[in-house]
């Protein structure tokens, strides 16, 4: 068994380093969060949003669910977008697909009735839209990580329809929706949006 107690002695410790490096850290965190980002990204454990960003506390908001869905009936992250473009007023929002993505593939598998089951209906209909150029695609593994990216630009999009959103970008300019996938296998962050450098 996994000793979890291991978890507090690396937090006190990560905490006093903290402390004495930069006096005033966490009490300049506690009373304000005024991050740049808002990171939609899959659950999975190999993605770690500080560590593929290079940011620390207070830099990112944010949101993961498996395979990265942004859906009009999901009202947490839809609270969780609102919040972020009208309260913390992020200016960029990122969707992160990555490749390898279990969720993408489970999809498209046979699974158990359930919470999993109707979740991944969502990822689904991602692929029935785009089903005639991805059946083409003989690799399955390049399929499905071709698959990723267009659910990704996909969720881009849902983003971009939602009120909020359509709101302050007139009024201000931003957010700037970002499609990005992570490379699991070097651990490289692509931007898909190739107007962007
Ligand atoms: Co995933």
């Amino acid at each position: 068994m996994v000793d979890y107690r291991k978890i507090f002695v690396h937090n006190r410790r990560w905490a006093k380093r903290k402390r004495t490096l930069h006096p005033g850290f966490f009490r300049r965190h506690f009373n304000k969060q005024k991050p740049d980002f808002l990171y939609i990204g899959c659950s999975d454990s190999r993605v770690s949003v500080e560590k593929l960003m290079g940011v620390d506390i207070g830099e990112v908001f944010v949101h993961r669910n498996i395979a990265n869905i942004v859906s009009d009936d999901d009202e947490n992250v839809k609270a969780v977008i609102q919040y972020a473009v009208e309260v913390l007023k992020v200016q960029h929002i990122v969707v992160a697909g990555h490749t390898g993505c279990g969720g993408i593939k489970a999809s498209l598998e046979d699974c158990s009735k359930g919470a999993i089951d109707q979740w991944l209906q969502k990822v689904k209909k991602v692929y029935t839209k785009h089903q005639k150029r991805l059946e083409k695609i003989e690799d399955e593994a390049t399929m499905l990580d071709e698959f990723s990216k267009l659910n990704v630009l996909e969720q881009c999009q849902n983003i971009a329809h939602l009120d909020c959103v359509k709101k302050s970008i007139a009024n201000t300019g931003f957010p700037i929706i970002h499609p990005w996938m992570y490379d699991m296998s070097n651990g490289l962050l692509h931007d898909l949006d190739k107007n962007k450098k």
